[in-house]
C-alpha cells in the first residue's frame, strides 16, 4: 500500500475500529484455533466485548500454525479486513536458545549479538511472529534487580553497540529503508527501568535529568538510530511521572529529540498501573494521559478499548491523537508487508527444517562459549586435559540439568538442551578421553553426582513452587550428599556445577542477598573439606557475591544461562578445545551492600586514597569500595602483556584526533583472545564526569609468542559529553586515558584538549 492508501483506509475506519487497532490482546485469548478463551489472572478485570475482540489490532504471546487460523478469523471479522500483528518476547533465541542477554554482553562482540538476533528472527518469522519485544536496552547497575539478566550490563557504550547490533539482526538489512525487515524489533523499557529504586521491580527510578539523558538514554538512542520499529514504555516513574503517561519523555525526548517515528506500545497493563502509581484516578483518566503522552498501543489492559471512545465523543480527547496513533500502527503493518501477505514469512515446512538446524545449534554453541567469563584460574587448573587418566567428578545440581535456558525462554524447550553430563559422555564415546597413547590405563574417568537440589527445601522465593526439593525426603538428601562427597574424595579434580535457579533472575526477581542458594553453598563447603581442587562452573543471570565461592575454588567459570547448547559449550571450554574470552559486562560486588555498583561512578569529594581504608574518606566500615571482580574483567588460558600506551601527541585542538596505541603480546603457551579496552576520564568539566568511561575496545586473537599493535583514535566523539548547559560537545582541559584489560586496569597517560 502507498502512504496515500493508508490514509484513505484510516479515513474510512470508524472510531471503534480505530481504537481496536490500539488494543493488544493478551496471550490466552486464543488458545485453540477458533476459540476465544476467557481472560483470566491479572487480566481478568479487562472488560472486552466481542466487538473489541473483532477489532483488536495485535496479540501477544502466540506463535506457530495456530496463527494462520487466528489471522483468517480476525481478517474475516475486522470490517476492513486489517491483519493482526503477532508479537512475542523472543529474548535470547526462539526455539534455538543462546545465552541470556547479559552473557551476550560478556562476549563484547556486537557481531555475535547481531548473528544471534538474526537467527532468532528467522526462526520466529517462519513461525508467524511479526514483532519481538527485544532488545532490552536498560542500563543496569544494580544486581539486586533481577532483570539485569535481560540487558547487556552497566556500560552505556557497550549497551548502545549491543542494542543497535540486535536491532539490525532482528530487522535485517531492509531495516533502515523500511523500518522493518524480517521481524520488527521493539526496544524496551523506555526509560530508565534499570534504575528502579533499591533494585525492586516496578518501582520509581530516581535519577537526575542529566544522568537520564547522558547515561540511561544511550542504549535506546543507539537502537533508534539503527532504525528500530517499535519502543515499549517502562513500568517505573521518571521524574515522578509514570513513564507510560510521561508526555515529556515520550513526545519531547523519544519522538522529537531522538527522532523515533515508529509505534510506541505500553508495557503489560502499564496504562492501568498509572492508577496504582497515583497519577490517574481511574481508567478513563489513565487512558487519556497515556494517549496524550503518545502511547499508540495499550498492551493488555482495557483502558483504551473501554474508555477512549466516549471521551472522544464528548470532546475530552481530540480524535487527531487517535488518528496519529492508528496511522503509525497501519504503517508498521504495511512496512511488514502484512496487507499483501497477512501470514508474511510463516511457513511451517521451512520452519521444521530451519528451527534447531545444525547451523543454529552451532551458533548457539559458539555464542555460549564466547559469553563465558573465567574469573579465577589458580595453578592453571583449567583447562582439564581429557586424556591424562585422571578421575574427574562432576558434582552439583547443574551437572545433569536441562534448566539452563533462562527465565525468558518461551518457545525453547528443555528437551532440546544438551546437559553437561551428556556432553562429557559424548566425548567419551568419541574416544576423546582415552589416553594419548591409547593405553587403557590412561583413560580419564568421570563421576557424576547431583549433590543437592538447586534450591533447598527450607529456602523459599515467594512465587516459586519448589517441587524439586519437595519431592526429596531427608534420606534422599543425605544419600545425594554422601554420593557427592564420595565422588569428591575419589577424584583428582571436582567440577562443581552450581548457580542461581533460572527463575531467580528475570522479571519480578529482585533480591536482597546476592548469594548462591544456601543448600549449594553447603555442598561447596563440604566438598572443599575433602578435595581442594575445585573448578566452579557458575550459572547465573546476575552478578553474585562470590566471596565464598572464590575462597573454595581454584577456578571459577561464569557461564550465565547458556541455552540449548550449554553442555557442549561448557565441555569445549573446560577441556580446552576453546579458551574462555568473555569479560564481565557488570561488576561482581564484594557484597550485596555495595549495590548499586559500577565502574563508571562519579568521584566523591573525599575519594579513598588508593590501597587505604581510612576514616573521613568515602568508604564503608565493613567492606572495600572495590567490587570483587570489576567490569571488563575476565581471564583466558594464556597470558597477555599489554605494553605501556603511547600517545602520538599530548595536546590536541578542537577537530583534531590523537592516536593511542600499545602492543599486546601473548606471553603464554596457548592461543587466546584478549580484549583491549580504552577508558577516558575528563578531569574537570562543567558537570562532574565518571572516574572512567569505556570509549572503545578491540578483541584480539594471538598465537603464543605473537604480538600486535592495537590502536584507537581519540577525538571529538570520545571526548564529548552532555555539558551542564544541555548541549553536547567537548570542553578544553586535561583528560586521563587508560588502555587496559579490564575496567580497573591500565596505566594512565594524559591528553590535553586546547
Ligand atoms: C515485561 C516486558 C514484556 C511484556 C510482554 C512485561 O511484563 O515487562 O518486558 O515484553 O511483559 O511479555
Amino acid at each position: 500500500m502507498t502512504d496515500q492508501n493508508l490514509k484513505e483506509l484510516l479515513a474510512d475506519m470508524s472510531l471503534r475500529e480505530k481504537i481496536g487497532q490500539m488494543l493488544q490482546l493478551p496471550a490466552g485469548i486464543y488458545l485453540e484455533p477458533g476459540s476465544r478463551e476467557a481472560v483470566t489472572g491479572p487480566d481478568s478485570d479487562m472488560k472486552l466485548t466481542d466487538e473489541d475482540l473483532d477489532n483488536a489490532g495485535s496479540i501477544l504471546g502466540t506463535w506457530g500454525p495456530a496463527l494462520d487460523h487466528i489471522q483468517k478469523e480476525q481478517m474475516a471479522k475486522q470490517p476492513h479486513h486489517i491483519p493482526m500483528l503477532f508479537m512475542l518476547d523472543v529474548i535470547n533465541g526462539f526455539r534455538t536458545v543462546y545465552p541470556a542477554p547479559l552473557g551476550i554482553g560478556a562476549s563484547f562482540d556486537p557481531e555475535l549479538a547481531r548473528d544471534c538476533a538474526s537467527m532468532a528472527a528467522n526462526e520466529a518469522a517462519l513461525s508467524g511472529v511479526h514483532v519481538t519485544f527485544s532488545p532490552m536496552a536498560d542500563l543496569c547497575r544494580d544486581a539486586r534487580w533481577g532483570r539485569v539478566m535481560e540487558g547487556t550490563g552497566e556500560d552505556p557504550y557497550l549497551n548502545g553497540l549491543m542494542a543497535a547490533a540486535m536491532v539490525e539482526g532482528y530487522q535485517g538489512s531492509g531495516m533502515q529503508k523500511y523500518g522493518c525487515g524480517k521481524i520488527c524489533a521493539c526496544i524496551k523499557h523506555f526509560a530508565a527501568y534499570g534504575a528502579a529504586t533499591a533494585g525492586r521491580d516496578y518501582t520509581a527510578a530516581q535519577l537526575s535529568e542529566h544522568t537520564l539523558r547522558e547515561f540511561y538514554l544511550s542504549g535506546y538512542k543507539a537502537a533508534v538510530d539503527a532504525g528500530v520499529g517499535m519502543v515499549m514504555t517502562s513500568f517505573n516513574t521518571v521524574d515522578d511521572i509514570p513513564a507510560t503517561a510521561n508526555r515529556k519523555l515520550m513526545r519531547d525526548i523519544l519522538r522529537k529529540e531522538l527522532g523515533f517515528d515508529g509505534v510506541l506500545i505500553s508495557d503489560y497493563g502499564a496504562i492501568r498501573e498509572t492508577i496504582a502509581h497515583g497519577y490517574a484516578a481511574d481508567k478513563e483518566e489513565a487512558a487519556r494521559k497515556a494517549l496524550e503522552a503518545g502511547v499508540d498501543i495499550d498492551m493488555c489492559s482495557d483502558c483504551y478499548s473501554a474508555y477512549l471512545e466516549q471521551q472522544v465523543k464528548n470532546g475530552g480527547i481530540d480524535e487527531k491523537l487517535i488518528d496519529e496513533a492508528v496511522l503509525r500502527i497501519l504503517t508498521l503493518k504495511n512496512r511488514l508487508g502484512l496487507f499483501e501477505h497477512p501470514y508474511r514469512y510463516a511457513d511451517s515446512k521451512k520452519a521444521e527444517q530451519y528451527i534447531l538446524c545444525p547451523e543454529n545449534r552451532a551458533l548457539a554453541r559458539k555464542a555460549a562459549r564466547e559469553s563465558f567469563v573465567l574469573l579465577k584460574n589458580r595453578e592453571n587448573i583449567l583447562p582439564i586435559a581429557a586424556d591424562q587418566g585422571e578421575t574427574i567428578a562432576f558434582i552439583g545440581p547443574y551437572t545433569d540439568n536441562r534448566s539452563m535456558l533462562s527465565s525468558w525462554t518461551i518457545v525453547g524447550e528443555e528437551k532440546d538442551v544438551v546437559t553437561i553430563r551428556e556432553a562429557v559422555q559424548e566425548l567419551e564415546e568419541n574416544g576423546q578421553t582415552a589416553g594419548v597413547a591409547g593405553a587403557d590405563g590412561n583413560t580419564t574417568h568421570f563421576l557424576f553426582a547431583r549433590g543437592c537440589p538447586v534450591i533447598g527445601r527450607n529456602e523459599t522465593f515467594y512465587t516459586y513452587d519448589n517441587r524439586e526439593a519437595a519431592a526429596l525426603s531427608d534420606q534422599d538428601l543425605a544419600r545425594m550428599e554422601a554420593e557427592a562427597l564420595n565422588a569428591a574424595k575419589r577424584a583428582d579434580r571436582v567440577v562443581l556445577c552450581v548457580g542461581e535457579h533460572f527463575l531467580q533472575s528475570g522479571e519480578s526477581t529482585s533480591r536482597t542477598e546476592l548469594l548462591l542458594p544456601e543448600v549449594q553453598l553447603n555442598l561447596l563447603r563440604k566438598v572443599a573439606e575433602v578435595n581442594p581442587n575445585i573448578v566452579t562452573v557458575l550459572f547465573t543471570g546476575r552478578p553474585l557475591d562470590l566471596r565464598e565461592v572464590k575462597k573454595y575454588s581454584k577456578a571459577i567459570l561464569v557461564v550465565w544461562f547458556p541455552g540449548t547448547e550449554a553442555g557442549h559449550a561448557i565441555t569445549d571450554v573446560l577441556f580446552g578445545k576453546e579458551a574462555p574470552q568473555g569479560k564481565l559486562p557488570m561488576s561482581f560486588p564484594y557484597c550485596t551492600g555495595q549495590e548499586p555498583i559500577s565502574y563508571n561512578e562519579f568521584s566523591s569529594g573525599r575519594p579513598m586514597p588508593e590501597g587505604q581504608h581510612i576514616r573521613f574518606f568515602s568508604g564503608y566500615l565493613d567492606a572495600p569500595n572495590e567490587p570483587l571482580y570489576p567490569f571488563g574483567y575476565g581471564l583466558t588460558y594464556s597470558e597477555f602483556r599489554l605494553s605501556e600506551a603511547k600517545l602520538d601527541r599530548t595536546v590536541i585542538h578542537s577537530g583534531e584526533t590523537a592516536r593511542i596505541s600499545a602492543v599486546l603480546e601473548n606471553t603464554g603457551k596457548r592461543k587466546g583472545t584478549e580484549t583491549v579496552q580504552l577508558y577516558i576520564r575528563d578531569v574537570a568539566a562543567s558537570c562532574v564526569r565518571p572516574v572512567r568511561e569505556l570509549k572503545g575496545f578491540r578483541k584480539v586473537t594471538l598465537a603464543p609468542g605473537e604480538s600486535r599493535t592495537v590502536e584507537f583514535s581519540i577525538g571529538e566523539e570520545q571526548l564529548s559529553f552532555l555539558r551542564a548547559d544541555g548541549t553536547v560537545g567537548t570542553e578544553p582541559g586535561e583528560f586521563r586515558i587508560f588502555l587496559g584489560l579490564s575496567g580497573a586496569d591500565g596505566k594512565m597517560t594524559k591528553l590535553r584538549l586546547e
